[in-house]
């Protein structure tokens, strides 16, 4: 069933110039202005430093959807009405006199619907929301759309959730995790409780072990600055991994509501056993990439990168080994990875099943002898479930084979791309894919005494070469434990 149009509305984009806004935001809306998604009274504002005239505004928006449109759907006409919603506002975000002129601007908007976008660093995000409560903009009813990372550590997070919080409620505030907008990850969750099937085989009793990868095979693409100061930990797994995590892991909420699901993310956010200084190094691995290969051409290695102190110890690769304390979970390992210069870019999800308690048949050498689904989030969107079959001819013995579901051959529907999804979210005031600030409170609760016992544990990165999976330390760290990494089997 089509959903109905979303209202009438004005986007204004704080870093509206900036390369978020470029590569992703303005493409979204485009692709979803093409799909006749966008009421005809919608109109988006950027906001940056730079002096731009509207109409250089328009050509920066216009070869950012020719490059980043999916599947190249890019086409000029669509694009000319589409470039009538648009205009830009030179604003400096710690100038107040600056909200002024935006006030003005705004002034008898008729839009049913205000957002603002902060596209921007989180240092900024308080900054913003007190200019805007200050010039009067931040209206009842108005929305705030916050990227990540949301601070670097507990106590930054709470003061920014705090700083939010004192101008915008919790029910107006768009937590971006962008994971959440994927397809595949709405689709774990429809395959868990749409179908009986699952369900009952996803506990401890069934499911060996979780492994959940989120690869990459670039560098740290001119964003060296900000990255040496995150690092893996905050930049991926505070966020990304965790909330992959709690799709596979929540319990089965009593309806899609936004509180209803983020009740259930929580529970399983409190229930991670702690990492701290005492298991820090027998339960995680840290790497950095010195220079290797990526798509056959020689490429540097991270301290050689553009912005990245000399003697940086910021980890480019984590592996965990993560234990989730509940009665459906205790004991099973979920095993989370993610890093940059990567053998591939991947990110995928594998539950894998226990044996069969008594084997009847042979089974070909080297094969799984349990069940495993891989769920693949990108570059292409399938689930695989892998079964043993029996092998054609005379004999009993076991080989393996696969059910492949591929989204695109099964759906003739373009899937949507994850700030589409969102995007529409916000302007239909659809809460479920966001962060609640409890969640992210309890994330960075968790985080932080891994990066705390890094720093106590006075141990270095472990180097990888970039081009590879990453230290070999993290295949240890799954063989200590009777498993392997899915590519490796
Ligand atoms: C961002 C991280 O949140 O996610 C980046 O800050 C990372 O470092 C990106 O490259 C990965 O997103 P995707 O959708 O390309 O896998």
């Amino acid at each position: 069933m089509p959903l109905p149009q979303a209202p009438s509305f004005e986007l204004l984009l704080f870093g509206g110039n900036g390369d978020l806004a470029m590569r992703k935001l303005l493409p979204a809306l485009y692709s979803r202005d093409c799909a006749g998604d966008l009421p005809p009274r919608g109109r988006i504002l950027g906001l940056g430093r730079q002096p731009l005239t509207r109409d250089e505004y328009v050509a920066m928006a216009e070869q950012g959807c020719r490059e980043f449109v999916p599947h190249g759907n890019f086409d000029e006409k669509t694009f000319r009405q589409f470039a009538a919603r648009l205009g830009y506002l030179r604003l400096d975000a710690r100038q107040p006199a600056d909200f002024g002129a935006l006030r003005a601007l705004m002034e008898d908007s008729p839009a049913e619907v205000r957002v603002f976008y902060l596209a921007t660093a989180p240092d900024l995000f308080s900054i913003i929301c007190r200019h805007l409560s200050e010039a009067g903009l931040a209206t009842p009813g108005a929305r705030v759309v916050l990227e990540k990372p949301l601070g670097r550590d507990l106590a930054s997070a709470q003061k920014i959730n705090a700083e939010v919080g004192s101008v915008f409620d919790e029910g107006r505030i768009f937590r971006i995790d962008h994971y959440l907008g994927k397809e595949p990850v709405q689709n774990l969750m429809a395959l868990r409780f749409g179908n009986a099937f699952f369900e009952p085989l996803w506990t401890r009793e069934w499911v060996k072990d979780v492994q959940i990868t989120i690869a990459e095979t670039m560098g740290v693409e001119g964003r060296g600055e900000f990255y040496d100061k995150a690092g893996a930990l905050r930049d991926m797994v505070q966020s990304h991994l965790l909330q992959l995590l709690c799709a596979v892991a929540l319990e089965p909420p009593a309806s899609i509501d936004p509180d209803a699901v983020r009740d259930e993310k929580l529970k399983v956010l409190r229930a991670l056993k702690p990492i701290t200084h005492e298991n820090v190094l027998a339960t995680t691995v840290r790497g950095q990439y010195r220079a290797g290969a990526a798509q056959g051409q020689p490429v540097n290695g991270y301290l050689e990168e553009e912005g990245i102190g000399q003697s940086s110890q910021t980890e480019t690769f984590v592996a965990l080994k993560v234990e989730i304390g509940t009665w459906r979970w205790a004991g099973v390992p979920f095993f989370l990875r993610t890093g940059k210069r990567l053998q591939e870019k991947l990110a995928e999800i594998v539950v894998n099943f226990r044996s069969v308690p008594h084997a009847l048949f042979p089974v070909s050498r080297g094969a799984l002898t349990g069940n495993r689904l891989v769920i693949r989030l990108q570059p292409e969107e399938d689930l695989k479930l892998f079964l043993l079959a029996k092998a054609p001819g005379e004999g009993q013995t076991l080989r393996p084979a696969h059910l492949d579901l591929d989204f695109a051959e099964q759906f003739q529907e373009r899937p949507m791309a994850a700030y589409e999804r969102l995007l529409m979210d916000v302007l239909r005031g659809k809460l479920t894919l966001f962060m609640r600030r409890d969640e992210v409170d309890a994330a960075w609760r968790w985080t932080e005494p891994i990066l705390r016992g890094w720093e106590t544990s006075g141990e270095q990165p472990k180097q990888y070469t970039a081009g590879s999976w990453g230290p070999a330390a993290s295949s240890a760290l799954l063989a200590r434990e009777g498993a392997a990494w899915h590519e490796e089997s």
